[in-house]
């Protein structure tokens, strides 16, 4: 887990398209592959659109998991047209590129403060103190969540998270259902208290839609926040962090980054491509069919290896090589199809005046760090540094 890219490289030349035993999931390793499934309809994130578990060869979940999916399938990254578009709908607006650019300001002040704190304290741990808060100030501000209640976000969303690990412990699934339940209890206080009281947030606004009629319910208002809230920090966290990780192992391209602050939009695209935080997804096949001229039937599960893919030389330039500056880049961090990452322009900015005020920081590293065990999210345990 440590250092998958050896292993991807043999994949990608030896077997691209392979059946992996472990988990009963074909394991897909070339990014025209993995880029051209991500889009193809015939693949869905969930098949309870065209099928039930029983139809569809697969156990139902576990009766106490249920509080679980309810969450989780209420949100759009679990859903498929017609639902998914609906949903997806009724918060873009809010995540447009010109939307989050007007948040700018706010966001470069937040880095900057806890840039600056980070300074003050001579140093410290750069993912508790700057990579964790930023995105989860932010995303809590957008959303309306109380900054009282806000240091209950990051446990939640681990905990939900633990679920999409390969084969989680049973400890680790009743967790992530604890997690789940507790969160929706409160997302559903919460915009409950917004459509008698409304803000200027989007619980708020979305609390008004449900409210003027059928077209969402409150449980896919609930599973939309615990959505907006998780993915729009868990991700970024980890690309601070790994990215960091990244160049301090490579400190030429450091260097070159402190010289030319120009180069910080390249520079994150490149930090995602080279050490990719979410380092797999699946998709369930819906119809038979055929990637790199393997056949896979219907009700199979495919694992995309979104590491693998963004290493693969058919695509870039000596991928191995960390280029700050690199410009023909067309990553997969970020999906691809109906699902891509809604939030994929706030990340860049949060990332961008979060690089930019902590290489005004200096820091540097103290000790290597440690990975987090798991592989699919793809973070590190703690980053400490002097500055
Ligand atoms: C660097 C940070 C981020 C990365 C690497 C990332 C990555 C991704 C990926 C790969 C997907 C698609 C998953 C799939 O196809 O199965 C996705 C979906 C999504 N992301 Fe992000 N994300 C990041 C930040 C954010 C932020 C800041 C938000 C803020 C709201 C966000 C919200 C979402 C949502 C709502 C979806 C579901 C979209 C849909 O199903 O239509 N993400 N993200």
């Amino acid at each position: 887990m440590a250092h998958p890219y050896d292993a991807y490289a043999e994949l990608r030349t030896s077997s691209p398209v392979s059946f992996f035993e472990p988990t009963g999931q074909w394991l897909v390793a070339r990014h025209a592959d993995v880029n051209a499934l991500l889009r193809d309809r015939r693949l869905g994130r969930s098949y309870l659109h065209t099928a039930t578990h029983e139809a569809f060869g697969q156990q139902p979940e576990p009766e106490f998991q249920e509080p679980f999916w309810r969450v989780i399938r209420a949100g759009m990254l679990d859903v498929e047209p017609p639902v998914h578009t609906r949903l997806r709908r009724l918060v873009s607006k809010a995540f447009t590129p010109r939307m989050v650019e007007s948040l700018r300001p706010r966001i470069r002040r937040i880095a900057r403060e806890l840039a600056d704190g980070l300074v003050e304290r001579g140093g410290g741990d750069l993912i508790a103190e700057v990579a964790e808060p930023l995105p989860v100030t932010v995303i809590a501000e957008m959303l309306g969540v109380p900054e009282e209640d806000r240091p209950l976000l990051r446990p939640w969303s681990a905990d939900i998270c633990g679920m999409y690990e390969l084969s989680p412990s049973l400890e680790v699934q009743h967790t992530a259902v604890r997690a789940a339940r507790e969160f929706g209890e409160y997302l559903r206080e919460l915009s409950r208290a917004r459509r008698d009281e409304p803000g200027d947030d989007l619980i708020s606004a979305l609390a008004q839609v449900v409210d003027a009629g059928d077209r969402l319910t409150e449980d896919e208002l609930i599973g939309t926040c615990v959505l907006l809230l998780n993915a729009g920090h868990e991700a970024t966290v980890n690309v601070t962090g790994n990215g960091w990780w990244s160049l301090f192992r490579n400190p030429a391209e450091l260097a070159r980054l402190r010289e030319d602050r120009s180069l910080l939009p390249t520079a994150v695209e490149e930090l995602m491509r080279w050490d990719t935080p979410l380092q797999m997804f699946e998709r369930w096949v819906l119809e038979d069919v055929e990637v790199g001229g393997v056949p896979i039937p219907r009700g199979v599960e495919v694992a995309l290896l979104f590491g693998s893919a963004n290493r693969d030389p058919e695509v870039f330039r000596d991928p191995d090589l960390l280029d700050v500056g690199r410009v023909d880049n067309p990553h997969i961090s970020f999906g691809a199809g109906i699902h891509f990452c809604l939030g994929a322009p706030l990340a860049r900015i949060e990332l961008i005046e979060s690089f930019g005020a902590l290489l005004d920081a200096k820091p540097e590293l103290v000790e290597e760090p440690a990975w987090k065990p798991g592989y699919v999210i793809r973070g590190l345990q703690a980053l400490r540094v002097t500055v």
